[in-house]
């Protein structure tokens, strides 16, 4: 173990769920992991507890401290953890990738809005992305032995949120604390509201057709119950392959930052077959979920509007956890940004951070706050 060399990473977002587990896994791997830098967003009692026991380098809060940036494309850093929810983790993403660094992407929305910058600076740098989404981590493992054009289909997981057994009828008066509780994950407040209307599927969708270069009519997202299988691929000879687990994002996690190894890691909950009676899946009700829909549509349109899909929905789930809308004005709010948008050609990252600007301006206005 001592002959190994030391991965030197940063976490942008430490202080968050996937930042705090990413902790853990440093934390079971001493010999293997090296925290040279903590990057959070306000919540300074918990990063000064992480920064007492981890002594990193480089530590930054909000605007205090170098900026994520700057953490991103540092030269002690081989490995940068982008942990950040939303919008916060695509300039520090690009940044990474153009100092070639390899980076463990959390951060979903990264992609969601400019996909192809950040996969085509990636192919340009020849930096790697290691995806730490359980259910792209699943896929990605899947593939490993195989040529990615021989996917016949993506079956990307949904647990189906907290209000998956709720009457339709119920949703339209569902409140922030009950969507906020999610039957299998304990995640970050914007990804347990995008898991309960299935936005975040919709965002994991547009996220796999970038990571694994595969057209949206290859991906088909079916409701698992329990998040035992991560994601499956059929093959173009109709051969099935699936990756199970105890549904911890520790697991993942630690394979973004092992791999190519496996470490073995007594802390992780391991499968108990004797305990799975059975594996349930169930086709997705577009009717019901509306933002998978939309999703779909955006991303199929290409240009902007995964940008916009993206953007007006971090005002809408702010909207919705304030208690100033409703559960189901979020995909009104979504679909009205989409509605209203001129969609824009082979977008630089300029015009893509001007669609963000402009959704969220659109996304406020609709209920003028
Ligand atoms: N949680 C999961 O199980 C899970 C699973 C798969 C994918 N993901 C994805 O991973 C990302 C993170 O999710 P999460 O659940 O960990 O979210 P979270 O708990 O809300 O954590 C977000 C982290 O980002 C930090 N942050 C926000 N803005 C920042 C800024 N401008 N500069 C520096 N740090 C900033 C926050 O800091 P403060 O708290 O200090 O303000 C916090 O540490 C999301 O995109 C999510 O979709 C999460």
């Amino acid at each position: 173990m001592d002959c190994t060399v030391k991965k030197r990473i940063a976490i942008l977002g430490s202080t968050g769920s996937i930042g705090r587990q990413t902790l853990e896994v440093a934390r079971a791997f001493p010999h293997q992991i090296e925290v040279v830098a903590l990057a959070a967003g306000s919540n300074a009692t918990v990063l000064e507890q992480q920064v007492h026991e981890f002594q990193p380098k480089l530590v930054s809060i909000g605007e205090q401290g170098p900026s994520l940036e700057d953490i991103a494309s540092h030269p002690d850093i081989d490995l940068i953890v982008v942990a950040t929810a939303g919008k916060a983790g695509l300039l520090p993403t690009l940044a990474a990738i153009r100092s070639e660094k390899i980076v463990a992407l959390a951060n979903k929305e990264v992609l969601v809005m400019a996909g192809t910058i950040v996969m085509d600076e990636a192919r340009k740098f020849g930096a790697e992305i290691k995806p730490v989404d359980s259910e792209h981590s699943a896929i990605w493992q899947c593939l490993q032995g195989e040529e990615s054009n021989e996917i016949a289909q993506i079956l990307l997981t949904a647990s189906g949120g907290a209000f998956r057994d709720r009457p339709q009828e119920e949703l339209a008066t569902v409140t922030a604390e009950e969507a906020l509780k999610h039957p299998t994950w304990n995640m970050g407040p914007k990804v347990t509201i995008d898991s309960a209307n299935l936005m975040n599927k919709g965002m994991e969708v547009i996220e796999a057709r970038w990571l694994f270069d595969v057209a949206y009519d290859k991906i088909k997202v079916m409701i698992h119950h329990g998040s035992i299988i991560h994601s499956m691929i059929e093959f173009a000879d109709g051969s099935v392959k699936a990756q199970l687990g105890v549904p911890d994002m520790r697991t993942p996690i630690q394979y973004a930052l092992s791999h190519p190894e496996r470490w073995a890691n007594t802390g992780l909950p391991k499968l108990d077959f004797s305990e799975i009676e059975s594996l349930q899946f169930a086709s997705v009700d577009f009717g019901r979920y509306p933002c998978l829909r939309l999703a779909f549509e955006a991303g199929t349109a290409g240009d902007t509007y995964p940008a916009v899909l993206s953007a007006a929905d971090e005002v809408a789930v702010e909207l919705f956890l304030a208690g100033k809308i409703g559960f189901l004005d979020i995909p009104k709010i979504l679909e009205e940004a989409l509605g209203q948008h001129t969609g824009i050609t082979n977008p630089s990252l300029d015009d893509i951070l001007a669609a963000d600007t402009w959704a969220r301006e659109i996304a406020k206005g609709r209920f003028a706050i």
